[in-house]
């Protein structure tokens, strides 16, 4: 793997559920995850991103049931014609995919079981309580509401609004209570380990109200659809402790190999975890107790972002109201669909998808703020100096605004990358495409080519949008990759290599475009789309 500056970036997402085909929330986790690593792979950090999928347990078991299918077939065609396919649809750029099966996996697994059975942190004990397969978790009182309607006299999951089961059984049990106050040390000397801010504090008074210890295994007498307890192939793991080991089983934990114990070594602690607020408990709390259990260090950060509602409910499989990522991209294309969730949400808030909010922002901003922006520069060029990037004069003040509104633009969407804060990046990006809009209208480009006297200014402003251009095009490339790449090309700098390996701190380096280069053609980047 290259590695310019000896730093890692290592992020995960969850792994995914195969009981159904993804919808836009789970395609939004994918998205934030991909910006962030992208942008730390184009500051020249060693950047890894894994994603996959989450085959055991319960529920997956039921849907294949349900399908006429066995659970392993269920999963390999719902991973070959949905989860896979998912990465495409949005222009995902990871360098793993893990899925819950694989050998690597499972084998590993079970090492890691071992290990916490022989140092005591599981222990053998009865387990009476109320399980929800909708969430694939025990809950408590706190957690179940009276059901209403058919559930009229049942305990409901307050988020599945389904029956809960109850369960008695003899089960393997993880100590989770002795990291109480491991836990909490953790976190106050870590005050970014859990972000954003409202997700810390919520999982701070939940670890004060006490912990207890988590049942781990299930009797295959009820069903067998998991990872066999290495020491009791009476029992397989619950599908939390299994499923939250992918992070370090696929880059490497428990292998002899070589490169993949370097890899592990480099890799891990996670640079940052990238989650849903529904499971920010398992990420913030037992996934890291599991890690310390075995001397392992937790990872850096764990982000709890909020929400896709429709009409006011959180998008969901189990209530059919997700949107299928495809349903977007095939009017708007990858690079909007990213653009829109990434700048129209606070990352770690809630967001109300709309139709009319996509389309709004797919015009204003993507068509008419930046494409046109670039298809008037090139234009420009073209018809005034047949298409060759021209030599700039001396800067006048408006000239150096905009070399001081780019610099600024850099560091601030480093900044506020760096905490995670996707969106005051984008907000940071675009206060260059505004002032270059705003250059070419008080400049008048058009104005000074009536008259030959003006011949030198008009190739000075022609410089500076064209290296504005190049400055947006790294700093937008992980965002739009596409109509960035596209871009790129038409300024004729593939010279200095592809997009991707574009540094941010050359962003930041006025000068990059070279006058005499010859520009390309450039397509329009987002077309116009026609009213249904
Ligand atoms: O929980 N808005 O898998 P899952 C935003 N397998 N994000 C959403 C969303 C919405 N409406 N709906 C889903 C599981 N998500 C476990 C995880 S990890 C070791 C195991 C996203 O298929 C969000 O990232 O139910 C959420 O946390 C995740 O999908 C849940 O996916
Ligand atoms: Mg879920």
């Amino acid at each position: 793997m290259p590695n310019n500056s000896g730093v890692s970036f290592y992020s995960t997402t969850p792994i995914f559920y195969v009981n159904d085909a993804p919808h836009i929330g789970h395609a939004y986790t994918e998205v934030a995850t991909d910006v962030l690593t992208r942008w730390h792979r184009q500051r020249g950090e060693n950047a890894f991103m894994l994603t996959g999928t989450d085959e055991h347990g319960e529920k997956i078991l039921r849907t294949a049931a349900a399908n006429d299918t066995s659970p392993k077939e269920w999963a390999d065609k719902l991973v070959a014609e949905a989860w896979l396919p998912l990465l495409d649809t949005i222009d995902i750029d990871n360098q793993d995919f893990i899925r819950t099966t694989e050998p690597r996996h499972e084998v590993n697994v079970q090492k890691f079981l071992q290990r916490l059975y022989d140092t005591g942190f599981i222990y053998r004990g009865e387990y009476e309580g109320n399980y929800c397969v909708g969430c694939e978790e025990y809950k408590t009182e706190n957690d179940l509401l009276p059901g209403e309607g058919q559930f009229e006299g049942q305990d409901v999951c307050a988020i599945h609004s389904k029956p809960v089961e109850k369960l008695a059984e003899t089960n393997y049990f993880f100590k989770l209570s002795e990291f109480q106050q491991k836990l909490l040390d953790f976190y106050e000397a870590n005050p970014k380990f859990v972000q954003p801010e409202s997700a810390r504090n919520e999982v701070i008074s939940f670890v004060r109200r006490g912990l207890d210890d988590l049942s781990i295994s299930r009797s295959k007498e009820k069903f067998d659809w998991g990872i066999d307890i290495p020491w009791d192939d009476s029992h397989i793991t619950y599908v939390w402790f299994d499923a939250l080991l992918n992070y370090i089983t696929a880059i490497g934990y428990g292998s002899d190999e070589p490169e993949l114990k370097a890899r592990f070594e480099q890799l891990w602690p996670a640079s940052v975890q990238v989650v849903g607020k529904d499971i920010l408990r398992f990420h913030a709390v037992i996934w890291p107790a599991m890690l310390m259990a075995a001397d392992l260090p937790p990872a850096k950060r764990v982000f709890g972002h909020g929400w896709l509602l429709v009409g006011g409910e959180k998008m969901s499989k189990s209530k059919l109201t997700g949107i299928a990522p495809s349903q977007i991209t095939d009017t708007f294309g990858s690079d909007a669909f990213r653009y829109y969730f990434m700048k129209a949400i606070a990352f770690g808030q809630d967001g109300s998808f709309s139709w009319e909010d996509l389309s709004a922002r797919y015009q204003a901003e993507l068509a008419n703020g930046f494409g046109n922006l670039a298809s008037r520069a090139l234009a420009m060029v073209n018809k005034y100096f047949e298409g060759v990037v021209p030599a700039a004069g001396a800067l006048t003040e408006i000239d150096q605004q905009v070399v001081a509104v780019a610099a600024k633009a850099v560091a601030d969407a480093d900044a506020a990358i760096e905490e995670i804060a996707i969106q005051d990046a984008l907000n940071a990006i675009w206060t260059l495409v505004d002032e270059l809009n705003n250059y070419i209208t008080v400049t008048e480009p058009w104005v000074l080519a009536k008259d030959e006297a003006n011949r030198e200014r008009l190739a000075t402003v022609m410089y500076v949008i064209t290296e504005g251009l190049r400055v947006l095009s790294i700093l937008l490339a992980p965002v739009i990759p596409k109509a960035t790449a596209k871009l790129w090309s038409a300024l004729a700098l593939d010279s200095l290599g592809a997009l991707s390996n574009q540094t941010i701190a050359s962003a930041g380096v006025w000068g990059g475009i070279k006058s005499g280069s010859k520009l390309g053609a450039l397509e329009p980047l987002f077309p116009r789309i026609e009213q249904e």
